[in-house]
């Protein structure tokens, strides 16, 4: 059924959703409704049917939850991402569900941001191998993935009305370059625009956005659907590029559409287009109902429980003090967190688990000769009554941990600190935790904290007085069992940190304009977000973006980076020993640097590709790590542009973005001749040109040796005349060379540029 078939009326009600979660069938034509759910780490299932504004306070009915972004990010493997994505589909197909609200791939511009939990990494590359990955997970099984939230949706704070102001290279090379990835490679079915604006647009109605570059560019062809009451002109959306509002307004904007194709004010057939876009999604993506009971829970907890173990940080581990032994030994689990975890952020990603593995449980059943004794140490909103005890938990807690041999410590943030709709205000734990670890430090040395947070915390300075620190993140349902798993050596921690952990807020690069005021926030700080800020000001930081203990070593040799055969891009090769006594995973990453003397500021390192390589004892295997040639360019706003420059990149091999084990150089060829040059160019960039550079200075011998020999020879002069424009450098040469030649000049590097 072509959307010219329609009334008016059909058209412009398709183009809103049903319920909450549904959009609306029209049987006559053989459109089929369909149901998403939220995610993106498990299925939020509420009654979809239910009507925008009628509130459901119940809970979703059970889902497995997997570990959310942060700490599947965290575990720097794509393949266990793409179970994962495998996994969500089964689970939405069972429960009658064609297509799922995520991955969400924001870039974490600061710690502070509420949803951090929700997104994978500072790093655009990094943020759309894991987006990438969920998306084809989804859709090889049969379900659809909404990239969300398109695009800049980084903070909380106004997010419904902040207009994100960002510059072109920033936002090209940043915010859009995970959406872009992950669009053109794994071609998700649906994008959600976000809530907020990008210089001065807001996104449901960004035309450039919506449409120039999300289609035009870079080919999108699936459905765009609003986030949840991001429409505030309907029909200034629908020219916008946006398909879908949701949810539905009571008719309220169906009508207002209606009213302005009549009018004359919007054309018709770009309201066909996003009916002919509907029509289409809805065919992909309707499903017989179902209950959920073909799911196979017990495999999926399975899985979430073997991500979670490939998740866990360790940010430390001085001795070393893990792993714990299982057999003998007195071990104090200090921390409501240990009995009552956390496992999952607040808001629209929320999961009903189908059951959740509590770690100090777990922790017990894997002691087999250990003595294991727990005190709460600190409340926790959500967790048991406090006991009406006269001694007081944190002191118990204390006279435990002097009592035992080893102190096991939860720490962490509980749900009401972080959660979507609002930020966070600083990145500390919670008072009396701080107090607690300190009372604690003071009668036991032992002590291994363990995290549990879904936005960065503060680890500075207390961390380098604790001899083991464990990052748990948020784990998902089966996260209790990981930690366990971890602490006792069953399990050989590989996660390494997609985010820097800085010593102190103030020193994360958007410090100074996070979150903004009165409707805008300035992204300062351009390209220089999360390690590529640190390295450029040479910050010290807690832990490094990438960084992560295993309980074996790893060695790195022979690293060779050579043209892919296609000749499109660049391949990384580097051979990883396991030279400790334990199987592992190591996380190897590949970073480049762009040549000296480039024409932007460029950050000292970037984050190519990575790969994971398990180990077993002695052994010894090559990586390889493939990237595409147009990944080393930057965004050019003269050209409006990506632009390779030519030169010598160094490629580095890395177990962090800090601990950089062995570089190559890479000689890579300019894109073109280079930028156009003109009479208006400075010298510095004549001078810089491959084709312009010779034939000026040949000019320039020509009409005085005595200037070029000058220019040559006094670097003072070469730095003052680098900035001058060549029609003045002509003039105050007495006019050297005339402005008609230097107009043949620029002409001849134009010619030979083709
Ligand atoms: C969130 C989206 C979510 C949607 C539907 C919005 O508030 O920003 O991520 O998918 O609600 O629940």
């Amino acid at each position: 059924m072509a959307a010219h078939d329609l009334t008016l009326t059909d058209k412009a009600a398709l183009t809103s959703g049903l319920g909450q979660m549904t959009t609306k069938a029209i049987e006559h034509a053989g459109i089929p409704s369909i149901t998403m759910s939220d995610g993106p780490h498990g299925l939020r299932l509420q009654r979809p049917d239910r009507e925008p504004g009628q509130l459901d306070l119940s809970p979703a009915a059970p889902a497995t939850c997997y570990p959310p972004a942060v700490a599947l990010g965290s575990s720097w493997d794509i393949e266990l991402a793409h179970r994962v994505g495998a996994a969500l589909a089964v689970e939405a197909a069972a429960h009658g569900i064609g297509v799922l609200l995520g991955p969400g791939i924001n870039i974490k511009r600061s710690p502070l941001c509420g949803r951090n939990f929700e997104y994978f990494s500072e790093d655009p590359t990094h943020s759309a191998e894991f987006g990438g990955a969920l998306v084809r997970g989804l859709q090889e099984h049969g379900t659809g993935a909404t990239l969300k939230h398109y695009a800049a949706n980084n903070q909380e704070t106004d997010r419904m009305r902040v207009s994100a102001d960002i510059d072109e290279r920033p936002l090209r090379e940043i915010y859009l370059r995970a959406f872009e990835r992950v669009i053109r490679r794994a071609r998700p079915w649906a994008v959600m625009c976000a809530y907020n604006g990008v210089n001065g647009v807001t996104l449901s109605e960004n035309t450039r956005l919506l449409t120039d570059i999300l289609r035009t560019e870079w080919g999108f062809d699936g459905l765009v659907m609003s986030d949840w009451g991001a429409v505030r002109d309907r029909v200034a959306a629908l020219r916008a590029g946006l398909d879908l509002e949701m949810p539905p307004t009571g008719g309220r904007t169906d009508r207002e559409v209606v009213a302005a194709v009549t009018a004359g004010e919007l054309d018709e057939a770009v309201l066909d287009q996003a009916v002919e876009r509907l029509v289409h999604f809805a065919h992909l993506a309707a499903r017989p109902a179902g209950d959920g009971s073909t799911a196979p829970y017990d495999e999926h907890h399975r899985l979430a429980g073997e991500v979670a173990d490939n998740c866990v940080v360790l940010l430390r581990n001085e001795g070393p003090l893990l792993p714990l032994d299982p057999a003998s030994g007195s071990v104090a689990v200090i921390g409501e967190l240990a009995r009552t975890p956390r496992f999952q952020g607040g808001g629209s990603s929320q999961v009903t688990p189908t059951r959740v593995d509590v770690p100090l449980d777990h922790i017990r059943e894997l002691a087999t000769g250990a003595r294991v004794d727990f005190e709460p140490g600190y409340p926790l909103a959500d967790g048991p009554e406090p006991d009406a005890d006269p001694v007081g938990a944190a002191d118990r807690a204390v006279r435990l941990a002097a009592a035992s041999d080893t102190v096991v410590l939860f720490l962490g943030l509980a749900q009401q600190d972080e959660s979507e709709g609002f930020d966070r205000d600083h990145i500390d734990l919670p008072a009396e935790q701080l107090a607690l670890l300190e009372r604690i430090l003071a009668v036991n040395s032992r002590v291994a904290v363990v995290l549990s947070n879904g936005g960065v915390v503060r680890t500075a300075p207390w961390h380098e007085r604790v001899p083991a620190l464990v990052e748990g993140w948020l784990l998902g349902q089966a996260g209790g069992g990981a930690l366990a798993r971890v602490l006792f050596g069953a399990v050989n921690p590989s996660g390494k940190l997609a985010e820097t952990i800085p010593l102190r807020l103030e020193d994360s690069p958007s410090f100074l304009t996070f979150p903004g005021a009165e409707g805008h926030v300035r992204y300062g700080e351009g390209v220089f977000v999360g390690y590529r800020g640190y390295d450029a000001a040479r910050r010290e930081v807690a832990f490094a973006f990438g960084h992560g203990l295993s309980y074996t070593t790893f060695a790195y040799r022979d690293l060779t980076v050579a043209p892919t055969a296609d000749d499109t891009g660049f391949a990384a090769r580097v051979t990883i020993a396991n030279t400790g006594d334990r199987a592992g995973r190591e996380v190897v990453q590949v970073y480049s640097s762009a040549p000296a003397g480039s024409t932007v500021e460029r950050p000292i390192r970037e984050l190519r590709g990575f790969a994971s390589v398990r180990l077993e004892p002695g052994e010894s295997r090559e990586v390889l790590v493939e990237f595409d040639r147009a990944d080393l360019a930057y965004y050019s706003v003269r050209t409006d542009g990506w632009q390779v420059e030519g030169g010598t990149y160094r490629i580095e091999a890395a177990a962090s973005s800090r601990d950089i084990r062995l570089s190559a150089d890479l000689a890579v060829t300019a894109d073109d001749a280079g930028a156009e040059l003109s009479v208006h160019s400075t010298l510095g960039e004549w001078l810089a040109h491959p084709v312009g550079g010779p034939l000026l200075l040949e000019r320039l011998a020509r009409a005085s040796s005595d200037l070029t020999s000058r220019l040559a020879e006094d670097p003072m002069l070469q730095r003052a005349a680098h900035n001058v424009p060549l029609e003045v450098v002509a003039d105050f040469a007495g006019g050297l060379i005339g402005r008609d030649e230097l107009a043949v000049l620029a002409e001849r590097v134009a010619q030979a540029a083709g």
